[in-house]
């Protein structure tokens, strides 16, 4: 999978150190080689034979030693490595990135890396959250570092928050899609709807649903990274896009929403609509807030349009149409109705019964069917791994 790459894996000192220990197993299983470069803190954390036995390489962490042999390392290092991974990477080490300091074996070896860096952050939710950390990390992505994001949930100081490093499997996934699969979609423009829609209902109330957005920004990225143009028009999502080719549209509802995809669908590829439109809308809109005084309240609601079934009509042959479903009963059926009804080439089936899928959540349960009456099921996945799925679907399409 990862044969005959070079991977230079950075190791600061925070306590998900031990964690980067089982990437080395996943890189070095997929066939790659690796070599690591520590700070003196990571080594704290896990020791050189453990890193060295993995690994099946020397250590680097100190740029001056006893046993320095007058090369000098970190400009060799870093012209034999196709990418540097940090992981974990500390609010210190991204600091010194962020701003040119070579001090130590690990930030002089990065400064003098001029290929595709990867750094996942770890460290307490209050020193992520810190404004200066979080200038340095957007300094970082506009310099088109990818930044795998850290998951929320327990950490070891005992707070509960964003800043626990990704697991290792998610980023040997990273890693492997940007070396296996980076020209899949070259040429092909591709549009994604994401989030829910906002009907307003007067300037301070609306009716919307709970979709966050995940599932169709993962997808975004994903297709992005293996090559597309991406076009994402986007609901009120509180979502950042992390690869800069990808063309974003905020819209607030359904009409716009239509009016952009309707514009946009002639010159695509293909499309996937993930967006949980509102199906109605308020008749009316009052200009003013309604107040609690009028007793009855009645808001007659009409049709929004249907976004995807107008795809369906416009597409030609060599288009691609996809859209999602979500079920609460008889899934399949109800999926393939609305997979020939609306037009469709596959349809993505999230059944609310499964645990973990649907709104809301960083991972998802999908079943594909398609045109040709195929189906496919999938393990509860990251909605990151669920993107892969859906990507390798349309794949098959541009082949035929
Ligand atoms: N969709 C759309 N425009 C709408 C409603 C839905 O583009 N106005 C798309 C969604 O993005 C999704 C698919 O249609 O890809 C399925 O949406 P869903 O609301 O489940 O379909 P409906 O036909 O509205 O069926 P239901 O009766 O289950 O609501």
């Amino acid at each position: 999978m990862l044969e005959g790459k070079k991977i230079l894996l950075g190791i600061s000192g925070g306590i998900a150190a031990y964690k980067s220990m089982f990437l080395i197993r996943l890189f070095k299983k997929a066939g790659a080689e690796v070599r690591v470069v520590a700070t003196e803190s990571a080594m704290w954390f896990v020791t050189r034979v453990t890193i060295e036995s993995l690994s099946q390489n020397k250590v680097y962490d100190k740029v001056f030693g006893e046993e320095n042999d007058y090369t000098t390392e970190h400009i060799s290092l870093t012209d034999w490595g196709d990418i540097f991974v940090v992981a974990p990477a500390t609010a210190n080490i991204i600091g010194k990135y962020a701003n040119g300091i070579a001090d130590d074996a690990l930030s002089t070896s990065l400064i003098a890396f001029d290929k595709k860096v990867f750094m996942a952050p770890a460290m307490n939710c209050k020193m992520y959250e810190n404004f200066a950390f979080q200038r340095n990390l957007a300094y970082l992505k506009e310099q088109q570092v990818e930044i795998i994001e850290p998951a929320s949930g327990y950490l070891a100081c005992g707070y509960e928050g964003k800043g626990r490093m990704e697991e290792p499997e998610e980023i040997f996934e990273v890693i492997k899609s940007y070396f296996s699969q980076n020209s899949d979609f070259k040429g092909k423009k591709i549009l994604i709807t994401a989030g829910p829609t906002y009907e307003n209902i007067d300037p301070v109330r609306f009716i919307g649903n709970y979709s966050s957005g995940k599932m169709g920004f993962a997808l975004a990225e994903e297709l992005a990274r293996r090559g597309a143009e991406v076009k994402l028009v986007a609901g009120p999502v509180n979502l950042v896009v992390e690869n800069t080719s990808i063309e974003r549209a905020d819209v607030t509802n359904a009409e716009e929403m239509y009016n952009f995809c309707m514009k946009l669908f002639p010159d695509m590829d293909a499309a996937v609509l993930t967006a949980a439109v509102s199906d109605f809308k308020p008749r009316t809109q009052h200009p003013v807030k309604m107040k609690s005084s009028d007793k009855s309240l009645h808001i007659e609601l009409i049709p929004n349009p249907d976004i995807l079934a107008s795809l369906g009509k416009m597409k030609i042959p060599l288009q691609i149409l996809a859209g999602f479903a979500l079920e609460t009963d008889n899934e399949r059926e109800n999926a393939r109705k609305k997979l020939d009804k609306k037009n469709l080439d596959f349809i993505v089936l999230n059944s609310l019964k499964d645990k973990g899928a649907g709104f809301g959540t960083d991972t998802n349960k999908i079943t594909i069917l398609d045109n040709k009456n195929q189906v496919s099921g999938f393990e509860l996945k990251s909605k990151k791994q669920v993107a892969g799925d859906i990507a390798d679907k349309l794949k098959t399409f541009f082949e035929k």
